[in-house]
């Protein structure tokens, strides 16, 4: 009989989980099945009861259901309530608990760029939305140097620092931090604002160095303006194919208890994608 694991969201029609795990799971000979399911908000509840009583192994969550699905689940992980979002179930024996594979998912496709020791990195994050919370706590975990966070809400950039960072690490604004882009060895884009595909960047990037680690989580488009600019001023560049692969290999081990094959579901993730370049 086969497992059950998958995606709710709302939408989730445009998601590439259900062919990067399914392929996963074959190669590693392991009896699951991820398939994706549309959960309207109001039916939330509903839907967890029946993944619940369907033996459902767990499944991925994604938007809108991160923060309301916490109330429905019987424990959540430390991680999962500083970043205050779960991403993954583990349906243990009717148990059902929650954690976030999201942060740390990013960190493990960023530090295959990361050449130098990581406690000598000084970092910045651009954007205060959910996504930067969850790389800011991983990352903090990591211990760089120092983590500094910028963007247009200062006050959203605080609360992470204050919730999720270290004493030391600071807040700045955007105008700041393309004065001052030069001092980082890590620059990671979490904003929005590359979807957009105008051409528009979150900040200036004159001032990059060459040989930064230039991160956006973004991979459609496949390489954002901002990472178009890295590149041209000669930057590492990696896209959100890393975080989107690294979160779910990472989902993956939790249901299986063993480690999928990671290249694969990248291949898999870029074909789909048209990509052209490999963020290995
Ligand atoms: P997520 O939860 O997926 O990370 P989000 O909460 O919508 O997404 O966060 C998007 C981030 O992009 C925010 O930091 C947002 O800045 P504000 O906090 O000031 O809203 C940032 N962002 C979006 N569009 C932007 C723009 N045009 N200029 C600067 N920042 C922008």
């Amino acid at each position: 009989m086969k497992k059950l694991v998958g995606l709710i969201g709302y939408p989730v029609s445009h998601s590439m989980s259900p062919e990067m795990h399914n392929a996963a799971f074959q190669k590693s000979g392991l009896p699951f099945y991820y398939d994706k399911y549309e959960v309207h908000p109001d039916r939330l509840e509903e839907a967890v009861y029946n993944m619940r009583t369907e033996g459902f192994a767990g499944w991925n969550v994604t938007i809108p259901h991160k923060q309301t699905i916490m109330p429905y689940l019987d424990e959540i992980s430390d991680e999962a309530k500083k970043i205050g979002a779960v991403n993954t179930v583990v349906n243990e024996n009717g148990k059902l608990i929650g954690y976030n594979t999201d942060g740390a998912g990013f960190v493990k496709g960023l530090m295959r760029h990361v050449h130098f020791p990581i406690e000598q990195a000084k970092v910045l994050i651009i954007g205060a939305g959910g996504a930067s919370r969850a790389i800011g706590y991983a990352l903090a975990q990591t211990a760089p140097k120092s983590i500094v966070i910028a963007n247009r809400t200062m006050e959203k950039a605080r609360d992470i620092q204050k919730e999720c960072l270290r004493e030391h690490d600071k807040v700045i604004s955007l105008q700041e931090a393309a004065a001052v882009l030069s001092d980082f060895q890590i620059v990671i884009n979490t904003t929005s604002i590359g979807m957009k595909n105008d051409g528009s960047t979150p900040i200036d990037l004159l001032h990059l160095a060459p040989g930064t680690v230039l991160s956006d989580i973004i991979y459609n488009p496949y390489k954002t303006a901002f990472l178009q600019e890295g590149e041209k001023r000669g930057t590492i560049i990696d896209n959100g194919v890393s975080m989107l692969v690294l979160q779910g290999a990472l989902s993956f081990e939790k249901w299986t208890g063993m480690q999928p094959d990671i290249e694969l579901m990248e291949t898999i993730v870029i074909e789909k994608l048209g990509g052209n370049y490999v963020n290995r």
